[in-house]
């Protein structure tokens, strides 16, 4: 028995992980759900957007599943704060190219490994009315920390490279040490072929050579922003999954953002959680399962029948969802 904290969120987050709820119901595990709320609608609700109950109730669980939030005006992010209140330092965002999906190339397999408690996202600000400063916040015990795991997630997906992204050029103090840290983690693991590149010039790479990169790590809002254009380099956010993963916590949460332009249409693509459902089971040892999820996803995309708008075709949420059920049982 899984004991699993359900943070749905607002927006599609709703839509997508009652989908992925429905398809957990299914297996041939024990799951027990319990409840948090975060985000806009509860800040409206109860004056926060991330209650301490909803950090009690993920603390204690086995792992966590959140869907999306929309930003509160003034509010900090509750997923920055739980990603930080649970130490899962590593963002672990998984990039490829399904068959039947109009990707950029056939043959696009990379990870983005992004720093998730420091960097620009410390959502340290300050100042007054004409002049406000970020702190842009980089530890060498990040730094390093974050570059151990790359490595690892490169020996444990078979693959050869590591790519660290930076802007060491101008950001020479903090990215400095980041890149540093890299190479430094990188004398440990003397099989691994290394590189790096400045964020900008990586963000044109993304695009003219994805198909040449295994595992990028990087700070925290330049893998946010790669993450994203890497998505649609393989078909949108619909189906981008992500873990955050730490010593003794799991978060698994889609990419994507609770996408107010379609919300309450019933027609997000709840494939991005429902990967990231199978990415939560292979946190949890249950690889089998987790892998069954993932092929059953990949059949439904790629025999190109039943499909969410993003992708081009005219199935609602519930449809998709129960075509990838169909596979699994
Ligand atoms: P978004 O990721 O919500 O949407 C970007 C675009 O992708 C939209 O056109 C949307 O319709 C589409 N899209 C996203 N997920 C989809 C899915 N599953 N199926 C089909 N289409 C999908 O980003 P946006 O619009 O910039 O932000 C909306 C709100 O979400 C904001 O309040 C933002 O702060 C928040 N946000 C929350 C995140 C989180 O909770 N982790 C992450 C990113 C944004
Ligand atoms: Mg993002």
């Amino acid at each position: 028995m899984y004991n699993i904290a359900i943070i749905a969120g607002d927006g599609i987050g709703q839509e997508v992980m009652n989908a992925c709820e429905y398809l957990l119901d299914k297996l041939d595990l024990e799951f027990s759900f319990e409840y948090g709320e975060a985000g806009f609608d509860c800040f409206n609700k109860n004056g926060v957007t991330l209650p301490e109950e909803t950090i009690k109730i993920a603390e204690k669980s086995d792992a966590v599943l959140f869907g999306a939030s929309t930003s509160t005006p003034g509010q900090p992010s509750p997923i920055i704060n739980l990603r930080k209140a649970l130490n899962v330092y590593a963002n672990i965002r998984p990039i490829k190219s399904y068959r039947g999906v109009n990707c950029l190339r056939d043959d696009i397999n990379f990870v983005i490994v992004r720093e998730n408690t420091e960097g620009l996202y410390s959502q340290i600000e300050y100042g007054d009315e004409e002049k406000m400063i970020a702190e842009r916040v980089i530890t060498r015990k990040a730094s390093e920390r974050i570059s151990k795991v790359a490595f690892n997630l490169c020996e444990k997906r078979g693959q050869s490279k590591v790519t660290c992204v930076h802007k060491s050029n101008v950001l020479k103090k903090t990215d400095g040490v980041f890149k540093e840290s890299f190479y430094n983690i990188a004398k440990q693991y003397p099989h691994i072929k290394t590189e790096d590149y400045y964020v900008d010039a990586m963000a044109m790479y993304l695009v003219t050579q994805p198909q040449n990169f295994d595992v990028i790590v990087s700070s925290n809002l330049f893998g946010d922003i790669l993450s994203d254009e890497s998505a649609g380099l393989v078909g949108g956010l619909g189906l981008a999954p992500s873990g955050n993963i730490g010593d003794h916590n799991g978060l698994f949460e889609p990419v994507h953002g609770s996408a107010p332009d379609i919300a309450g249409k019933h027609i997000a693509n709840p494939c991005s959680m429902i990967l990231s459902a199978s990415m939560m089971l292979d946190y949890l040892g249950e690889w089998e399962t987790a892998n069954d999820i993932k092929n059953a996803v990949e059949k439904v995309i790629a025999e190109c029948k039943i499909r969410t708008p993003d992708l081009g075709g005219d199935a609602s949420t519930i449809d998709i969802t129960k075509a990838i059920v169909k596979e699994l049982i």
